[in-house]
């Protein structure tokens, strides 16, 4: 896709100039007069803040809402929502628009909104809460529903919408303030990042011969970021997009020929879901074997620099979920992250230089250099991050690691090499400041306990764990940049029959009044069936992390999932993903003659959010606002 790759980066290099934006505008983000209180970077601990008061009353101030089954969006009464951005909608007014039947060409999706929305962060402009860019990540697409005719045959064509149609977007939203509505307007800055986008290798991992291929020997430029899943955002203003399901992407060699570790333990419940290795063999692991290990990691976006991205390998390799990032006392920047698959790790990374908000001059290798740790969840609520460092704790040649490059790409094996803890598929890390406490969500695990498998530990206590649980802890003496910290566990999936509970938490944003806001994510398979029947669609629902009490404030569509939730620094807008309503059963053999054969949210026959958009039935991946009908900040009293 030559067009993309020059439309992308070949242009005018450092955007604040084109933009009229600059970078002070978007610090204020994490430096403006209601950071401390509005927004999540920091993970100092509040001493002044005094829990036992807290406790006594709750932070959540919404009524809870029945489960639903049906084919729309429902929210606690006094909230309303409208439809902001949805697959195939134009980045700018005037762009292409979307066409239900799927036939925008690949030369057009690449300058509309991809699908399969999910990690999504606001950037607002001078710190403001009706002006800003969103900036969202498009995790995966389905073949069959993106294509006129579904996903067979494969084509050249149907490989490049693909790969537009997975990625990063970039848009400028901005408020009425006489209707309060939100739309996309003209920007400059509004861009779409693909798997076709020219990004750069970065870190200690950059350049290992592991990195290297026929089309880039030295290891270090690589086309595309894959699988985004959820996100991140640094105090500096910049995107941290991460990328998690990559082994679908490629055709790999099938199970009984997977020889080396590396090969068995990043290859492990690959479903091929698309056939660009048809097109194009970097994609055929037989062929390039080592394009593979250039996906995983985390990319760093500059909204305001057009310039290619950054893969910081520091950060490690393995299926990132997201990215939280705060500061230490210090000022070394740390980044929690979890690795998405059954019996996998929590990771957090410390920098080695500190931030300066007020001397930008390290931030461009700042997420370069540090120390990535796993955690080990010992006895008695204690727990202890081990460091992932060559020539420690038995990382060396003499074990397979040849290299801190090598122990970054291969970041599953040296976690296991140190006796890391196995984890119910860690998805969001979150971190409150008030509390001092950090969150991780550990969506599920149905084969925890089986033959040949791990049994339930002190961390993940239950076996066939088919509902998932979240834990939280603190850092010694508050220092994010501790190596012990104190841990429980928070909340347990499905464990109060017939009262409020939920099923595989999986995204999770804490509000500026300290609500945790935890979005499920059931499998399309599961949802309203067996005993899963009990929790309905997918949804948001508001956590008083004090008192441990739920309440359910949105349901989502049919076969959805919702995700990417955050707001505006005052509170009073709410972005929410919901990705892939209407998911068919299989995404490459669905047919494209029966889009809605599993929903047709938001645009179908029985929309009631439509906004003057026509109907269509083809089911769309989209960006949701929710506001309050008074006006207020969300989810208070
Ligand atoms: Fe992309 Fe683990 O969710
Ligand atoms: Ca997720
Ligand atoms: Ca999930």
């Amino acid at each position: 896709m030559e067009e993309t790759r020059k439309s992308k980066c070949d242009g005018p290099g450092d955007a604040d100039q084109e933009s009229g934006h600059t970078r002070r505008d978007l610090m204020k983000i994490a430096l403006g007069s209601l950071a401390a209180i509005l927004l999540p970077p920091g993970c100092r601990t509040n001493p002044a803040r005094d829990r036992e008061a807290e406790a006594e009353r709750s932070v959540v101030g919404i009524q809870s809402i029945p489960i639903s089954t049906d084919d729309l969006v429902h929210l606690s009464p006094g909230y309303e929502h409208s439809i902001l951005y949805a697959w195939g909608d134009p980045i700018v007014p005037g762009g292409p628009s979307f066409r239900c039947d799927a036939s925008n060409p690949a030369s057009e999706q690449w300058q509309q909104a991809g699908t399969h929305h999910d990690g999504m962060e606001f950037f607002p402009i001078g710190g403001s809460s009706s002006h800003g860019f969103l900036i969202l990540n498009h995790e995966s697409f389905d073949d069959g529903l993106i294509h006129r005719d579904g996903a067979n045959p494969p084509s050249a064509e149907k490989s490049e919408k693909g790969k537009a149609a997975c990625g990063v977007s970039v848009i400028e939203i901005r408020r009425d303030q006489d209707t309060g509505i939100w739309q996309r307007i003209p920007s400059r800055i509004a861009r779409r990042i693909t798997a076709a986008s020219p990004m750069l290798l970065t870190g200690p991992a950059a350049g290992h011969a592991l990195m290297q291929t026929r089309a880039d020997p030295q290891g270090r430029t690589v086309y595309g970021t894959l699988a985004n899943c959820a996100a991140g955002k640094t105090p500096w203003g910049t995107y941290l997009t991460c990328e998690e399901n990559f082994q679908d992407f490629f055709k790999l060699p099938p199970e009984t020929e997977r020889q080396t570790p590396a090969e068995k333990r990043y290859m492990q419940d690959a479903a091929l879901m698309n056939q660009w290795h048809l097109f194009d063999e970097r994609f055929d692991y037989d062929v390039e074997p080592n394009e593979y290990n250039r996906f995983g990691w985390v990319v760093e976006i500059d909204p305001l620099n057009k310039k290619p991205a950054r893969k910081r390998t520091a950060l490690g390799r393995f299926r990132h979920e997201n990215a939280a990032v705060c500061l230490a006392p210090s000022g070394q920047v740390v980044i929690y992250m979890g690795d998405d698959s059954r019996f996998e790790y929590v990771y957090k990374f410390v920098s080695e230089g500190i931030y300066d908000p007020e001397d930008h001059s390290n931030i461009d290798d700042l997420l370069d250099t540090g120390i990535l740790y796993a955690a080990e969840f010992s006895s008695e609520n204690r727990g202890q991050w081990i460091a992932l460092t060559h020539g420690k704790n038995g990382l060396d040649a003499a074990h397979g690691f040849d290299s801190q490059g090598h122990v970054l790409i291969h970041a599953r094996l040296a976690a296991a090499h140190v006796g890391a803890t196995n984890m119910d598929r860690p998805e969001w890390l979150a971190v409150h400041e008030g509390r001092g406490e950090v969150y991780v969500s550990l969506t599920n695990n149905s084969k925890r306990g089986l033959p040949g498998q791990s049994a339930a530990n002190i961390a993940n206590p239950r076996n066939q764990n088919s509902h998932g649980h979240i834990i939280r802890w603190r850092e010694k003496d508050g220092d994010a940049a501790a190596e012990s910290f104190e841990w429980e566990i928070f909340l347990l999936g499905g464990e109060k029959p017939g009262e409020m509970s939920i099923s595989s938490p999986d995204g999770m944003y804490i509000d500026g009044r300290g609500v945790l806001w935890v979005q499920t994510d059931v499998a399309s398979s599961l949802l309203n069936s067996g005993d899963f029947a009990q929790f309905g669609n997918n949804q948001v629902v508001a956590v008083d992390p004090h008192t441990g009490g739920i309440r359910r404030f949105l349901t989502g569509p049919l076969r959805c999932e919702i995700t990417g939730l955050t707001t505006t620094p005052d509170g009073k807008t709410m972005f929410v993903n919901i990705q892939h309503p209407g998911q068919p059963s299989n995404a490459l053999t669905a047919s494209g003659s029966k889009p809605n054969e599993h929903g047709s949210w938001p645009d179908g026959e029985s929309a009631e959010v439509r906004q003057g958009r026509p109907v269509c039935d083809r089911p769309r991946s989209a960006t949701i606002v929710v506001q309050r009908q008074d006006g207020g900040i969300i989810g208070a009293p």
